[in-house]
């Protein structure tokens, strides 16, 4: 392998194939590549892009640098969800124990709070003791058992998406829709999924804030699971103001236990129930589509029974004990961590809300301490916001708006600030984006408003 002569086809607008980006990729695994010669490739298929079947090549390479899970024994299908990521989207939380309680078996693997968006294992370890870092063994067996484990990437899984990754943090070559499909889906179908379902994001609060690349990461990611044999489905939803009104880690595993009792915030319901319904579908249950009768309404009503029932609460309880955590919060949420500041914050004049700007949240979120500025912050679980206002309310002068959980008179401080910039009051009509706007498949795009 001549690597300064790959770099070059690449530079120059040609394609490596599969076999190369096989041998680059183990090799630079190997630690047998220097960074420089990535980073000079990773720039190159920056600026060239990379072709479908290119794509899968690099995808092909990434997986082949680890392990995978092997449910065929399970005797239940197996389907995961992944979102683009936002500001109080929790859904992660709700949706794998509730898809786990219909009996599809998730194994549901999530990241890490990324810049303004906060992160599932973040998260879960805001419950006392919940410990995220499960071997590919320890998966296994607890998705044999209560159908659902809530975990991190694990070192065995596209151990090299996660050095490139890191690699493209600081080359300024995340932004690149190839390089984003290949990592997200690598790491997805290492777990040896039947369906997957991706949760696009749009609006300001998204990772990638254009429609048309938004799309353009669906459909790349859905031919890419596609291709693989793993029927791939991506719903686009808003992120144009917060998902549900908690934003912070604790404060959104307390409305993610509401939401599986049915008594979150109808937002976060319907996208939540969306994805669900979509995961049982790719997963066939239960048997609507044997029976003649219509998929999504028989998926829809078994999630609602689950709900009703108490069975989704249960599975996330048992789910949240198998893993080292205190499952006494799905009855008493009390038992989070609490901030120790908690101030109420009202509107400064009359009108129509016309904007709650989930980037400004997300970034508030981050500097009270609920995430992470440097790579070894620690994070405080009890800081954020709970934001009761909705684009397009009418608000009088005075009326709570949200509510500020803090460390310090300081963190308050920085949050009302925060709320001042985020929440736009006025006369005008706010427009917000459809919360489920499209559903794209391997066939096409179908408009949902
Ligand atoms: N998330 C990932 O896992 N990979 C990317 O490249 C971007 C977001």
């Amino acid at each position: 392998m001549f690597v300064p002569g790959l770099i070059e086809r690449k530079r120059d607008g040609g394609a490596l194939a599969a076999e190369e980006w096989r041998d680059l990729l183990a090799a630079y695994a190997a630690g047998e590549l220097p960074d420089y010669q990535v980073a000079a490739l990773l720039m190159a298929v920056f600026f060239r892009g990379m072709a479908r079947e290119e794509t899968a090549g690099l995808l092909e390479g990434m997986m082949g640098s680890g392990g995978r899970l092997d449910f065929s024994g399970l005797g239940r299908p197996v389907v995961d969800k992944h979102s683009t990521g936002g500001v109080g989207d929790k859904v992660s939380l709700v949706l794998a124990p509730l898809v786990a309680s219909c009996g599809v078996a998730v194994p549901m693997m999530s990241g890490r709070g990324l810049g303004h968006t906060g992160g599932t294992l973040d998260k879960l370890e805001s419950i006392p003791g919940f410990r995220t870092g499960l071997s590919l063994e320890e998966t296994l067996a607890q998705v044999g058992r209560l159908g659902c484990a809530m975990i991190g990437q694990t070192p065995e899984i596209a151990p090299v998406d996660k050095k490139l990754y890191a690699l493209r943090d600081v080359t300024a070559t995340v932004e690149c829709i190839p390089l984003i499909a290949a990592s997200i889906m690598s790491k997805k179908l290492s777990e040896g999924l039947n369906g997957l379902v991706l949760d696009v994001k749009l609006g300001s609060g998204a990772f990638i804030t254009d429609a048309a690349r938004s799309q353009e990461l669906a459909e790349t990611m859905i031919a890419l699971g596609t291709a693989r044999g793993c029927p791939t489905v991506a719903l686009l939803t808003a992120m144009d103001r917060p998902l549900g009104r908690a934003c912070g880690n604790a404060l959104e595993v307390e409305e993610s236990v509401m939401a599986l009792r049915g008594e979150g915030p109808q937002d976060l319901m319907d996208v939540t129930m969306a994805l669900a319904v979509e995961m049982l579908v790719l997963a066939g249950v239960p048997g609507g589509r044997r029976s003649g009768g219509d998929p999504r309404a028989a998926a829809r009503s078994e999630l609602e029974a689950a709900v009703k029932s108490g069975r989704a609460a249960e599975t996330f309880k048992a789910v949240i004990e198998a893993q080292g955590g205190n499952p006494a919060v799905v009855d008493d949420p009390a038992i989070l961590p609490q901030a120790a500041e908690v101030e109420v914050y009202r509107a400064s004049a009359g009108g129509t809300v016309l904007q709650v700007e989930p980037r400004v949240i997300g970034r508030a979120v981050v500097q009270m301490g609920g995430g992470r500025q440097k790579v070894d912050d620690v994070v405080d679980p009890s800081v954020g916001f709970v934001i009761t206002a909705r684009p397009g309310q009418s608000v009088t002068k005075g009326e709570p708006l949200a509510s500020i959980f803090a460390r310090d008179a300081a963190g308050v401080d920085l949050a009302r600030a925060a709320l001042g910039r985020a929440i736009r009051i006025g006369k005008g009509h706010a427009d917000p984006l459809p919360l489920v706007a499209a559903r794209i498949n391997a066939t096409g795009t179908e408009r949902l408003a």
